[in-house]
């Protein structure tokens, strides 16, 4: 085992862009722990990733919206490695509907996996990156958060959290050789819509796993803290804020309310 590899930590890499984060890494000679629940899905990808690119690849397969989640996350990485490179905060899920009808342990698992895991993981790795004088942290939130989304209320509320999470630790951390970024990609092409129990519209502004993890490594390199994915993103961002946020709400809800049953 090489120790002086770079080494990254990723949740939620059992597929869509969580993955995506494994692949390109290993190509770049990461050494990777990939976290999530779906084990098999985690040892499929492991099992490649080591047959093409050579490297330690660790799995572990567990529910990051458990309380003692973050913990875990940083005993086993360290139990792997002591000096962990790269922490990417990405895994997530989607909830879709009237916030009133929306199960409260739903909601729970939200702001636990959205909120808690998140915070306390970084919490936990940063001071060994801050003593080292190096490292990053990368937080997958979402262009959802860049202003409220009726019928996606919690869901955008927990990303608007992270963007002002990862704003305020950015400037925290500056001139102190570590970067912290917060990836706010727009509709993917993942799970994540299905999952949701979403079924869009119309889409023509899709963007894949693929584009948003080339964008979020290459602003990874001119430390940059906020990042959009394409003109789609850069749109998102610019329209936030410049249309009045009441009529973004009311077109957003528009845009998103679901179809009355039946
Ligand atoms: N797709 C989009 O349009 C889009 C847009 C903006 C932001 N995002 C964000 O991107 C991130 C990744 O989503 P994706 O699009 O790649 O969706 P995805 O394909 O559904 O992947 C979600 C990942 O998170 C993991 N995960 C979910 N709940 C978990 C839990 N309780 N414990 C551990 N792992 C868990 C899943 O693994 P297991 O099921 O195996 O646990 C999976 O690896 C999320 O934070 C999402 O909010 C997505």
């Amino acid at each position: 085992m090489d120790q002086t590899r770079p080494f990254a930590v990723i949740t939620g890499a059992s597929k869509g862009i969580g993955a995506e984060y494994a692949r390109a890494l290993a190509s770049q000679g990461y050494d990777l722990l990939l976290v999530a629940r779906d084990n098999t899905r985690l040892e499929t990808l492991s099992q490649n990733l080591h047959r093409v690119y050579q490297r330690d690849i660790w799995t572990e397969s567990f529910d990051l919206t458990q309380p003692q989640a973050a913990a875990r996350l940083y005993d086993v990485a360290r139990s792997y490695r002591p000096q962990v490179s790269l922490l990417i905060n990405n895994a997530g899920f989607g909830l879709y509907g009237d916030f009133a009808d929306m199960p409260l342990a739903k909601i729970r698992d939200m702001l636990q996996l959205h909120i808690h895991t998140i915070v306390e993981s970084t919490r936990l790795f940063l001071p060994d990156m801050l003593a080292r004088k190096q490292g990053a942290s990368i937080t997958v939130a979402s262009a959802a958060g860049f202003f409220p989304i009726p019928y996606m209320t919690e869901y955008a509320a927990t990303k608007t959290f992270l963007i002002a999470f990862s704003k305020g630790l950015a400037r925290e951390t500056q001139n102190q050789g570590v970067t912290i970024q917060v990836c706010c990609p727009g509709f993917t092409h993942t799970d994540f819509h299905r999952s949701a129990g979403h079924q869009p519209k119309q889409v023509f502004f899709a963007q894949s796993a693929k584009q948003v993890v080339e964008n979020s490594l290459q602003a990874l390199k001119s430390k940059r803290t906020l990042v959009t994915i394409g003109w789609q993103g850069r749109l998102a961002l610019w329209t936030s804020k410049i249309v009045p946020r009441k009529v973004l709400i009311a077109l957003a809800g528009k845009f998103v309310k679901p179809p009355p049953p039946g």
